[in-house]
């Protein structure tokens, strides 16, 4: 089921004449929890995406569906009081509600989305259906914005309505990413550069299926842990330490928050160095570092969980593979994996099979490419269900 047969079932729901626009998933290489603390990234948006079916109303109404929940949701733009009702039309809402507030007068309309991003998998999900969201509103309001206005918007969304402080990375990369590249992206200046990366690997993403949803509060209090590492620095930022001033300053610093900013501040410096050892071909290093990231988001940041350390456990070793980490905000969700292209279909064959004997759960595992950001749905075939942009 795609494109074709969205447009079917839109008009079957809500009659008339559906556009379609998208917005990608991603993965992130590394760079963990380093965006809401000024840092670098590098993600790159994949093949996993949200699709977005609209069509404008006559009104100020907004009427969302999704093909993969049950229920409709409806709200007004000119309701300023509304308040979020804990479901996954927040997202949506409140990405109407901030280009509103950010002057961009917009019209009413019928969106039913469709999405292979897998909620609360750690991929990008919520930035997926904000971004789709934001283009599907804008689209059929005639309004053209550039990207990173559409990036900043969605994430304003979220952590104004949906009320996570996320970073910009996600929201980043589903607007800005490139086929076959990472972004390395500053989230301070949001100065970024696109990384090629080498056709003969991988990304693969293993799920453990563990959904994170109930992780808010934890990613918001590792948040707040980190400001008041900052706070007690006096830097804007941990953007602004680097590895050997944290090391004299740590006595300063409570365990806990100590402990946050040095995998924050080490991560900050791995993300650099694996920018140049990708660009140098060594892979092997690339690897290293995500090893690293991943023990440091285990000890020291503590938003990894037995799942995904069995994950990543099981993939080092496995024949081709470069490195293993976790992706994403934690608590669940998947794994990054390198692969030599060669071996990528054994590496999900055996993956699979050693995930399923260790848990009893079946892992969905998919082998991604990099994919441009989201746009407009242009589907030559409407059973051209890869083809993309
Ligand atoms: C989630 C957030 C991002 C980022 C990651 C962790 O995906 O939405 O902004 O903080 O967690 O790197």
């Amino acid at each position: 089921m795609r494109a074709g047969s969205l447009i079917e079932i839109f008009q079957e729901r809500f009659g008339g004449q559906a556009r379609l626009l998208h917005a990608p998933g991603r993965v992130n290489l590394i760079g963990e929890h380093t965006d809401y603390n000024d840092g670098f990234v590098m993600p790159a948006a994949i093949q996993l995406s949200t699709l977005a079916a609209v069509a404008a109303r006559p009104d100020r109404r907004i009427r969302v569906a999704s093909m993969n929940v049950d229920g409709e949701f409806a709200f007004d733009l000119d309701d300023r009081t509304a308040s979020p009702r804990r479901v996954w039309s927040d997202y949506v809402q409140g990405v109407a509600l901030a280009l509103e507030q950010a002057g961009y007068h917009l019209r009413g309309a019928d969106v039913l989305f469709q999405s292979d991003v897998p909620s609360g998998g750690g991929l990008g999900s919520s930035a997926a259906l904000e971004v789709s969201a934001a283009l599907a509103l804008l689209s059929v309001a005639g309004i053209q914005l550039p990207l990173l206005e559409i990036a900043r918007i969605c994430q304003k969304a979220e952590n104004e309505f949906v009320d996570t402080r996320c970073g910009i990375m996600d929201q980043f990369a589903a607007c800005f990413g490139r086929q076959d590249h990472a972004i390395l992206l500053d989230c301070r200046s949001l100065v970024y550069r696109h990384l090629p990366l080498p056709s003969s690997i991988r990304m693969v993403v293993c799920n453990t299926m563990v959904k994170h949803e109930l992780a808010a509060g934890a990613y918001n209090l590792r948040r707040a842990d980190c400001e008041m590492g900052a706070k007690i620095l006096g830097v804007p930022a941990l953007r602004d330490v680097t590895p050997a001033q944290l090391q004299r300053r740590a006595v300063e610093l409570p365990e806990q928050v100590w402990r946050r900013c040095r995998h924050v501040v080490h991560e900050n410096a791995r993300v650099e160095s694996a920018a140049d050892v990708l660009g140098a071909g060594d892979l092997g290093e690339f690897g290293r570092l995500m090893a690293e990231s991943h023990r440091s988001l285990r000890d020291d940041y503590q938003v990894s969980c037995r799942e995904l350390d069995l994950m990543v456990e099981l993939a080092v070793g496995q024949p081709g593979v470069y490195g293993a980490r976790m992706t994403g905000g934690g608590f669940g969700g998947c794994t990054v994996n390198l692969v030599a292209a060669p071996e990528a279909d054994n590496f999900v064959l055996r993956m699979s099979q050693d995930y399923r004997a260790a848990t009893g759960v079946e892992p969905a595992i998919h082998v991604c490419r990099a994919m441009p950001g989201g746009g407009q749905w242009n589907v030559p075939d409407p059973d051209a269900v890869i083809l993309r942009r």
